[in-house]
């Protein structure tokens, strides 16, 4: 059969997200996402928004929902950018910044989204390897290449590095774009956002997926310098006029309204991640330290893939990477306290 595909989209090897089993004895516990609902004003939010307001096409700005990011992070408006999803926002960041001819670094055990992004755009990757005890030595990345990001903790090993060292990073490198993904920030790394205003070159992204519960919803955020997020608004123009619809805009300024039921239930999570540690250490697991919403275990003698497989049969999804330095590895997602000990009952029966 004759294909119509470019030469791109031939070349290209797309993202596989973790598997989506849904059922009421499904333990899911593989795409970190949040164990407890969206806060009740977020539903209360949703509700509310009128027919009329489907009708028309959402605000193209989401002045609101910027306008209350802004505050919360006290910056103005001009340094906030919303999409569908941070992973948008990264593809939208990667054509606005590193399509420069140049390369692009990041650590080479990292969020497996970047080198599909880099593939699509024909952006040359640097992957800078992490330490033996898998943190990321942010002296290695070089001066003169065409940009940085990183997760900040990172994927899938949940290590964070201090905000201090970003800040030395970025007093080293002013002439290249340092983008620091903090999906999992809320969970207790550092986040950097306030540091936008002492450098140009620094974009933070953020999401609603993880902390606040909204995966379904897709919503992402950009914090940066005015300039670097007018670059973030002509590529959105150039694509997509209205990526975050009504629900999303009216269910975004609802959560961080909601600041209470935001760290109630980050608070919950961080405390069910101190217990999970202690019941897989004591199951002969070697944990790495998370600053986030799942940790990355190596199996008792590395036998992660058999592990996986038993705990995939009973319904208890978690994920493994069948590659170098991974392999011997399982990333569990903190569920509820409830879920950990279905968790723990399989791994002792
Ligand atoms: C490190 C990292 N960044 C970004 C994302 C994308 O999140 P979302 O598109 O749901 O905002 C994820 C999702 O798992 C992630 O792990």
């Amino acid at each position: 059969m004759k294909s119509f595909w470019t030469d791109t989209v031939r070349r290209l090897t797309p993202y596989v997200p973790g598997e989506q089993r849904r059922g009421a004895d499904i333990v899911k516990l593989n795409t970190n996402e949040n164990p407890y609902p969206p806060s009740p004003k977020v539903i209360e939010a949703i509700q509310a928004v009128g027919s009329d307001a489907l009708q028309r096409y959402p605000d193209p700005e989401s002045a609101k929902l910027r306008q209350a990011l802004a505050d919360y992070h006290d910056l103005d408006i001009s340094q906030v950018f919303v999409g569908n999803g941070s992973d948008e926002i990264l593809a939208l960041a990667f054509l606005a910044y590193f399509t420069n001819g140049k390369s692009l670094q990041f650590p080479d055990i990292s969020y497996s989204f970047y080198p599909v992004y880099c593939d699509l755009y024909g952006i040359k990757p640097a992957t800078i390897p992490l330490e033996p005890d898998y943190s990321l030595n942010l002296d290695r990345f070089e001066a003169n290449a065409g940009g940085i990001i990183f997760p900040n903790p990172n994927a899938p090993t949940g290590c964070d590095v201090p905000g201090q060292a970003i800040e030395d990073l970025l007093t080293r490198h002013t002439d290249q774009v340092l983008l620091v993904d903090e999906a999992y920030a809320d969970f207790g790394a550092t986040s950097v956002v306030p540091l936008i205003k002492q450098f140009p070159n620094l974009l933070v992204s953020h999401t609603f997926s993880k902390g606040r519960s909204l995966a379904g919803m897709r919503l992402g955020v950009a914090f940066g310098d005015a300039h670097l997020i007018d670059g973030l608004q002509r590529v959105k123009n150039s694509f997509n006029s209205y990526p975050v619809d009504v629900l999303a805009q009216a269910a975004g300024v609802a959560s961080i309204n909601d600041e209470s039921y935001y760290r109630q239930t980050l608070g919950t999570i961080m405390q069910t991640r101190a217990a999970c540690v202690a019941n897989l250490q004591a199951r002969g697991f070697q944990v790495l330290p998370s600053a986030a919403n799942f940790v990355f275990a190596r199996a008792p003698e590395g036998d992660a893939k058999g592990l996986f497989d038993r705990l995939n049969n009973a319904g208890i999804l978690v994920r493994y990477w069948p590659v170098e330095r991974l392999d011997e590895r399982l990333r569990i997602t903190i569920g509820t306290p409830a879920q950990m000990q279905v968790l723990m009952n399989c791994l002792d029966a």
